[in-house]
């Protein structure tokens, strides 16, 4: 029976490779500018850490984590997201010593068991940040302009970024009474893990996506209006400044966001051309987190982005991402003893830095130069023992059909002047 890759996974092929590595190397680039760092965190984790980090009242938790005991009996977790993975890392190595604000990125996997749709996966991508050590709205603001950036540079047009505060502990107490007061009197119209979220972290109610909940919740009261002073004030510095800086935002009272770790600003870049997995990426300020996974109290703020959504979006904009370079000589062969010439002479251009294919197929010339075209080789040419004896070669330019005789010791040269000429 054939074995297939299982549900809500993808093989990434060399023919897409290139747009990854693209959207990736941007952003790495973007984020050293920044002054962030590059952090690896393991694939999984103690699950533990999700329970305190994300929340175990949150879906993530409750319905999508891969969870298995291992071998030690350790319940383990494939990580659902980075950021408490970072936080546990920044805890355990001590970085609260390290010159503050320490500010990461990251490129990882994650993996959630959800529905699989388009732009919804079971193993996905994230890039992201994480700055740890600064309250202020300058962090928050730092942020936001790298997240900007970033999708500015990869050409994404149309961006705004919807923003909201959710306020801190104490604002929403006061507004969990409000919450619970409203709604009481639905509660037998809301499903059932609403009903459970009422109990044990109302908030998440808000996060619903049974279309019976979200018509009962429409006129939910909205936190953004019950925060308090400190959090309001928060919240208008980081909106000045980002005004002051030109970059768009739009306010949206609606987001709470999935995760129960955030606290005050909290945002998220949506597409309108993904359908209902429009939220590209998403963040916010987390002050809480490092202090629930065991840690000193440390304020921290990042986002995650997801690289198939980007993709998608970048796709439907139509945004074109560099080719990678074609091959600059496809070596031809004829016979044995012109085989082992060739080799080498192919190890000596790729030693100085040309794209070389060699036939190691024993084909027919005919089908040699075939295979040279569909690989797309700029340059062509073919040994055989007379070019060996000779220290010749009919060098074919392969676009213009032209040919020309050279020493095959100048062969390197010129294939190295071609390419800066046409760099
Ligand atoms: P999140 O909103 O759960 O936040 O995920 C961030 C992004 O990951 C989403 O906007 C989406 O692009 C992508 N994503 C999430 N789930 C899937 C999925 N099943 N399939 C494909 N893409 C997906 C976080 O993960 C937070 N850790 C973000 C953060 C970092 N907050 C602060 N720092």
């Amino acid at each position: 029976m054939l074995i297939k890759a299982p549900k809500g996974t993808r093989d990434i092929l060399p023919d897409e490779i290139h747009k990854w590595h693209y959207v990736e190397e941007k952003f790495s680039e973007i984020c050293s500018r920044f002054g962030f760092r590059e952090i690896r965190i393991p694939v999984f984790e103690h699950t533990e850490l999700f329970e305190r980090g994300v929340g175990d009242a949150t879906d993530i938790v409750q319905k999508e984590m891969y969870t298995f005991s291992d071998k030690g009996g350790r319940s383990i977790t494939l990580r659902p997201e980075g950021t408490a993975g970072v936080a546990r890392s920044y805890i355990e190595n001590g970085m609260a010593s390290w010159p503050q604000p320490v500010k990461l990125f990251y490129n990882i996997t994650a993996y959630r068991y959800e529905n699989v749709q388009k732009g919804r996966y079971r193993e996905f991508h994230q890039l992201g940040v994480e700055l740890f050590g600064s309250t202020k709205a300058d962090a928050d603001v730092e942020v936001i302009s790298l997240l900007h950036l970033f999708l500015e540079s990869v050409g994404i047009r149309g961006l705004s970024l919807s923003l909201n505060s959710i306020g801190c502990p104490s604002c929403r107490a006061e507004y969990n009474r409000k919450l619970k007061a409203f709604v009481e009197s639905r509660l037998n119209r809301l499903c059932e893990d609403c009903n459970n979220r009422y109990q044990r972290n109302p908030l998440r109610i808000l996060d619903c996506k049974e279309q019976g909940c979200i018509n009962e919740l429409r006129d939910v009261p909205y936190l953004l209006d019950y925060i308090c002073g400190d959090c309001a004030e928060h919240f208008e510095k980081v909106k000045e400044k980002l005004a002051a800086m030109g970059i768009p935002f739009t306010v949206d009272k609606k987001i709470v966001r999935g995760l129960d770790y955030y606290n005050r600003t909290v945002f998220e870049f949506v597409s309108k051309n993904i359908g209902s997995q429009g939220t590209v990426c998403g963040g916010g300020r987390y002050d809480g987190l490092i202090e629930s996974v065991g840690g000193s109290p440390t304020p921290g703020i990042g986002f995650a982005l997801g690289i198939e959504r980007l993709l998608i979006e970048m796709d439907s904009q139509g945004i074109d991402v560099p080719l990678p370079p074609s091959p600059d000589i496809f070596i031809g062969v004829i016979g044995d003893r012109a085989g082992l010439y060739a080799e080498n002479l192919a190890l000596k251009l790729r030693t100085g830095g040309i794209i070389c294919h060699k036939d190691i197929m024993e084909r027919s010339v005919t089908a040699q130069m075939k295979y040279a075209n569909k690989l797309n080789a700029r340059f062509v040419v073919i040994i055989g023992d007379n070019e060996v004896e000779s220290g010749k070669v009919e060098l074919k330019d392969m676009s213009t059909g032209e040919t020309r005789m050279i020493n095959i010791d100048t062969l390197q040269d010129r294939l190295k002047k071609f390419k800066q000429v046409n760099s």
